[in-house]
This record gives structure tokens, C-alpha cells and sequence, in this order.
């Protein structure tokens, strides 16, 4: 049976981290996939998570199956820190998942249970995993129109058009905060317009927020989703702890689902059915150590010092990549940079530009031009402007 398989299509963000290790050129650039790196290019164990691990391992005595959806602490938790009471905690039913991509997986099955014939809407560029994922199901996929290549802002127009011809039922895949791949991102009063879309339109919207924490602080970057989740009768949200905690390798994450007029006991029972037929129950290890984090003042207080510290530091780097090429440039086209939030920005750069940085430079970004900001330090800022200049972007 096994001779009926054929190659995938290789996974490019996963294909450049191996191409990157292979390069024996000591002045490479990493600024491929998503992970927050320091200025030396590590990417450290926060504080409070260490400290929730040592008193995990003195506390805990067991390592018995917890719950089908986890621990009700760790939804309660995250329903918090995203939803901020937006929408009653009684109104939202949840479960635990391995990781961010976890709950977008777990979303499309819920979708595809729910209404077979829906088709989702996704950003034009988005994640190429939510692409994947959803061929791999078989869910007919619509892009919007997103980002403008003109200016690398969002095409505001045309994404409120697209979005238009959605129909009750449909489902549009929004990015929370930290747009990915572009960094480019709504302001509020776009959001507002958004919302009225999805509110004339009937289409069910859906969350991916990986990056909450990263973009204009943890607040601030689940404005939007708050203001969507409040806004409409039906909505899905997947969450990601990998970033904001930096436990990428526990896989942590968490689909919630708001159902106004679904019986609870349906929508729980639902998300806990889908855990059971994929992995039965859900990693524990990060969900705790993130639980006891947010449960406890001085753990939370300590987390989130850190967590702004990282958001500011990319903050920073990005302000002086924008100067550097002002700088040689001549010109504010780069002035974007500043002004994206997030791990990422898409520089604009061709594909032909993109393997040219590589080549002569020992540069790392994917293929559409998307660059992990925070794979930046003080002495790469200068050779990645020399390398955007020099390659003609
Ligand atoms: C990324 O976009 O680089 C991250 O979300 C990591 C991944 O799994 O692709």
C-alpha cells in the first residue's frame, strides 16, 4: 500500500531552517521561522517559567491523564488573558490543544463537523500552514485580498470587498495581532469595519492569535479580538502560548469556541469528542506551568516585565533597521518596518532578490520575503541593509 505515496511538497519555513544549519558560512543571518532569539541568538527560558517548573517539581506527584480538554484552571486562565471578560466566561467553551497550530487544526474539523460545505476565507498572504491544513482536509479555501506590495500596509479596500462576498456560515480566518507573514495590521477603526462585515454578511469569523504580547503589548493586542468575539453571535479562536511564554517545544495552546444559541453541553462536548478522536488528551506540562503563571501574582508580574522587555527589544531593532536603510536609501520606503508589529515583516523583496541575499550574504529570510525581526542584533542591522540595498529592493 505504501508504494501509493508520493513526496510532499516540502514545508518552506521548516526547508530554510535546515538549509541554514547547513550553511558553514560563520556571517550567516537567521531570520527564518518564528522563534524569539536575544541578542546573542538565544532563545532563553523565561524566568517565570523556570521558576513554575522548579515549583512544579516539587509539587507535583503525579502523571496521570488530567481532563479531555485539560485542566478547566488553564482554560479559565487563558479565556482571561484573551477575552478579558469580553464575553462571559459561561459563554465560552474551550480545550486545551498541542500548540497553536493544534487548535487550528482542531477549528477546521469543528467547521468541517458543523457545516461540510463551508469555505474559509484566509488572508492573502497568510501562514502557509492554515493553506496546508485546510487542502489536507478538503475545505474549500477563498483568499482575501490583504496586503498591498505597493506600500507593505494592508490593502484595507480590497479586503472589505472580498470579505463581502462571504456568505452566512462561511468562515473568515482572521490573524488577532502580529499579522503572518506580513506584520502589517489592522487599527482599530479597520476592525470596526470588519466587524460590521461579518456582522452583515453572517460569516462566522475565526482567531488565530499567536503572537499576543508581541505586537503593541498583551492588552493591545487582543483588542481586536475582544472587540470581534463581543461583536458576533458565533466565533472561534485559537490561541498560541509557544511565543508569549516561549515554550514552543510543550506544545500549548487553546481552541476556544463562543456558540450563543448552541447548547453548552454541545459546543464542550463537541471540542472533547475532536481531542479524543486526534490525541485523546492534551499536553500538560506547558498548560500548567502557564496556569500557575498566570494564577499567581508575583510569577504573572515577573512574565509579563519579561515579555515586554522582548516586545521592546524588537520594537527597537526594527527602528533601527528602518534608520539603517533610510539611511542608505536615501528614502522612508523602508519607513513601514516601524510601523509593522510582530515577529515578522514582509520587506517586499522578489524571490530572485530573496535567494540572492542568501547566496551573497549568508541572509535567511522565506521565500516570500518574510523575515523574523527578531533574529536581528546590533551587528546583523547593517549587513541585512547592505544585503536589501545591494540586492536592489
Ligand atoms: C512561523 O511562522 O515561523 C512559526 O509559526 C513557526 C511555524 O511552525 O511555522
Amino acid at each position: 500500500m505504501f508504494e501509493h505515496l508520493s513526496a510532499q511538497k516540502p514545508d518552506g519555513i521548516l526547508m530554510l531552517m535546515q538549509m541554514y544549519r547547513e550553511d558553514p558560512r560563520s556571517e550567516k543571518v537567521d531570520l527564518g521561522v518564528g522563534v524569539y532569539k536575544d541578542a546573542s541568538g538565544n532563545t532563553p527560558i523565561m524566568r517565570a517559567i523556570k521558576a513554575a517548573e522548579q515549583q512544579l517539581w516539587e509539587a507535583e506527584t503525579s502523571k496521570s491523564y488530567v481532563g479531555l480538554v485539560g485542566d478547566p484552571a488553564f482554560s479559565d486562565a487563558m479565556i482571561k488573558l484573551v477575552l478579558g471578560g469580553a464575553v462571559a466566561r459561561e459563554d465560552v467553551a474551550a480545550a486545551a490543544t498541542p500548540g497553536g497550530t493544534g487548535a487550528v487544526r482542531q477549528a477546521f474539523e469543528l467547521i468541517q463537523m458543523a457545516r461540510p460545505e463551508a469555505r474559509v476565507f484566509v488572508s492573502n498572504p497568510t501562514w502557509p500552514n492554515h493553506l496546508s491544513i485546510l487542502d489536507h482536509l478538503g475545505i474549500e479555501k477563498m483568499q482575501y485580498r490583504y496586503f498591498d506590495d505597493s506600500t507593505c500596509g494592508v490593502d484595507f479596500d480590497g479586503m472589505i470587498t472580498d470579505l463581502k462576498t462571504a456568505r452566512a456560515g462561511d468562515v473568515v480566518l482572521l490573524h488577532g495581532c502580529c499579522h503572518n507573514p506580513t506584520g502589517a495590521n489592522l487599527t482599530m477603526a479597520q476592525w470596526r469595519d470588519v466587524i460590521a462585515v461579518l456582522q452583515e454578511t453572517g460569516a462566522v469569523p475565526m482567531i488565530d492569535i499567536a503572537y499576543q504580547g508581541f505586537g503593541d503589548g498583551l492588552d493591545a493586542d487582543a483588542a481586536a479580538t475582544r472587540a470581534v468575539a463581543a461583536a458576533v453571535p458565533e466565533c472561534l479562536i485559537a490561541a498560541s502560548c509557544s511565543k508569549n511564554f516561549g515554550i514552543y517545544r510543550e506544545r500549548t495552546g487553546i481552541l476556544m469556541m463562543v456558540a450563543n444559541g448552541t447548547d453548552k453541553a454541545i459546543s464542550q462536548g463537541t471540542l472533547a469528542f475532536l481531542n479524543r478522536q486526534n490525541y485523546s488528551f492534551p499536553p500538560d506540562h506547558g498548560a500548567r506551568l502557564v496556569t500557575m503563571i498566570l494564577n499567581d501574582d508575583a510569577l504573572c508580574a515577573d512574565w509579563m516585565t519579561e515579555l515586554e522587555d522582548v516586545r521592546l527589544s524588537m520594537l527597537g531593532l526594527r527602528e533601527q533597521l528602518a534608520q539603517a536603510l533610510q539611511q542608505r536609501a536615501g528614502s522612508d520606503r523602508f519607513g513601514f518596518l516601524a510601523e509593522h508589529r510582530g515577529m515578522f515583516s514582509r520587506i517586499g523583496a522578489t524571490p530572485e532578490q530573496v535567494v540572492k541575499m542568501r547566496e551573497d550574504h549568508g541572509i535567511y529570510m522565506v521565500g516570500d520575503s518574510r523575515m523574523n525581526i527578531a533574529g536581528l542584533n546590533e551587528q546583523s542591522i547593517p549587513i541585512l541593509a547592505d544585503a536589501i540595498i545591494a540586492a536592489g529592493v
